[in-house]
């Protein structure tokens, strides 16, 4: 098997775009441990005096997330935020998780704990149950100085600074029935753009999301961001994309094509904000993306729920990821690159428990799942500018997504002169020798990691509290060569695999 690989790093028409780093996002919702015993856990060997857990904190910081998107997710849509603020906590029901919401952890929680995490705020809204008041309510008591009602409750309250939150997301998923408040298109389009335009008054300075469809497959996609962005045009600056992949009947191949699937879902919304005249005012935020086994939470976890009763905080969609998953979030994170000039923002979803990258046990051990690596490399070596690339060689034929090339490719030329590029090998059988030529600069490779199954392990390794086997590990020396001149690099790819190789400049400057 064999591939090759062109780009040119010295001619502008050449690059894709400008690296984001809120390509980097997270997610943290008030579902299942994803906050309580995830984030947040008083009483944990590692906490702080606030409650945050030290050890996950310390694996977020590692991980890198640059924005983290909060309170949900389906969870924000009967959401009321006033609960989540000051000394009275009311104890609700969470409908959308059909679990008890107890209000310990809340806005002013949230914003110290990203702070404390070095990563920028991006708030949702609740357009299901509530409008536009409770969304102005909000954004004055989190943005607004000092002087009024609101902006005075949160001074008393703990933070005599206004937070200062940029990004507002206009609610959650409002297309899929499963949401509370459920909207058609122009019931959303009116209230998304009317609660814009309170939003900008109150705060000229933010950056409004306004809800696009939650998958691909939903039937009304397409005439919904129609819909919705000839509503709400001019008045918003991002409009979402949510997708979520997962292997379905041992079609591994198709899995494993995910990326492209993401390439082509990116390409049909950039493609309609170009119908509506809105290119180049309109960005993407794919504000959650990710591997998700949805068969479990359909078949089991929401029947055990049902059976078990209202609980807060209980055990759901905590997917055990595997070599497999991990390599698919690399050609994801590949294809977000590949998209540059067009998604401007995004968020693996989620952060820590819930489908995530971190797992914890209360009061026990967190640790890395397989698909931490991939997020972690791309989100530390990923900068400058992202490349076009040609790629010629054998392809991969699959039954949901058509035919891909068998090697998927991204690539970033650093400011500082230092490049990366980010492979995923799709053959689960053989090595994949990859030729890779970038012209206008002479790179050596000073670093070079690959995420297979660990030795004597298959594809389907995972990472336990225990031990945690899955991990990107030094290509061996013979597996990577580069010519004298540093303008081919060969490399061999292990099966099923996810490798990245950092360039540096070779003395001798430019090809
Ligand atoms: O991330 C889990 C859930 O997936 C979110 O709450 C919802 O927005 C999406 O359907």
């Amino acid at each position: 098997m064999s591939v090759r690989i062109e780009g040119d790093v010295g001619n502008p028409a050449e690059v894709i775009g400008r690296v984001p780093r809120r390509l980097f996002g997270s997610f943290v919702e008030h579902l299942g441990r994803s906050v309580y015993t995830g984030i947040f856990e008083p009483g944990h060997s590692t906490s702080d005096g606030r409650g945050f857990r030290g050890d996950v904190l310390e694996l977020v910081r590692e991980l890198g997330p640059t924005v983290v998107r909060y309170p949900g997710g389906n969870f924000v849509s009967a959401y009321r935020w006033e609960d989540g603020v000051g000394p009275d906590r009311p104890v609700r029901l969470d409908p959308a998780w059909h679990s008890v919401e107890s209000n310990r952890f809340g806005l002013h929680e949230f914003a110290a704990w990203a702070e404390a995490a070095g990563a920028e705020v991006m708030y949702a809204v609740n357009l299901g149950t509530r409008g536009i008041q409770e969304a102005a309510d909000v954004l004055e008591y989190c943005n607004h100085a000092s002087g009024t009602d609101l902006s005075e409750r949160r001074r008393a309250n703990g933070a005599d600074r206004p937070f200062g939150f940029k990004v507002w997301c206009l609610g959650n998923e409002m297309d899929g029935p499963w949401q509370v408040g459920h909207k058609t298109a122009d019931e959303y389009g009116r209230l998304a753009a009317e609660t814009a335009r309170v939003l900008r008054m109150i705060d000229p300075d933010v950056e409004l999301v306004v809800a696009g469809s939650s998958n691909a497959e939903m039937p009304t996609f397409g005439e919904w961001e129609r819909t919705v962005l000839r509503h709400t045009a001019g008045l918003v600056d991002h409009i979402s994309l949510h997708a979520y992949y997962q292997e379905l009947h041992g079609d591994t191949d198709s899995y494993l094509a995910s990326g492209a699937a993401l390439d082509r879902y990116i390409r049909a919304v950039a493609g309609i904000i170009d119908e509506q005249g809105l290119g180049g005012r309109v960005g993407i935020s794919v504000d959650e993306w990710n591997v998700w086994d949805q068969r479990r939470w359909n078949e089991t976890d929401q029947a055990r729920l049902a059976e078990e009763g209202w609980r807060e905080h209980p055990r759901i969609i905590e997917d055990t990821y595997t070599v497999t998953d991990a390599v698919v979030v690399g050609s994801l994170l590949g294809s977000l690159l590949r998209n540059v000039d067009r998604v401007t923002m995004a968020n693996q979803a989620q952060l820590v428990n819930v489908i995530a990258p971190i797992r914890t046990e209360p009061g026990g051990p967190a640790w890395r799942q397989p698909t931490f690596h991939p997020f972690r490399q791309v989100a530390a070596l990923a900068s400058g500018v992202s490349l076009r690339l040609n790629v010629e060689g054998e392809r991969l034929r699959t039954a949901q997504h058509g035919e891909v090339d068998l090697v998927d490719v991204a690539a970033t030329a650093g400011d500082s002169g230092r490049g990366a590029v980010f492979l995923t090998n799709r053959s689960t059988a053989s090595p994949t020798e990859v030729r890779l030529r970038l012209r206008g600069a002479r790179y050596g490779v000073y670093a070079a990691e690959t995420l297979a199954a660990p030795d004597g392990e298959t594809r389907h390794a995972v990472n336990t509290a225990d031990s945690q086997p899955v991990r990107p590990v030094p290509l061996p020396g013979t597996a990577v060569t580069s010519d004298p001149g540093g303008t081919t690099i060969t490399v061999t790819l292990p099966p099923l695999s996810w490798t990245v190789l950092q360039l540096c400049p070779e003395a001798g400057g430019h090809a």
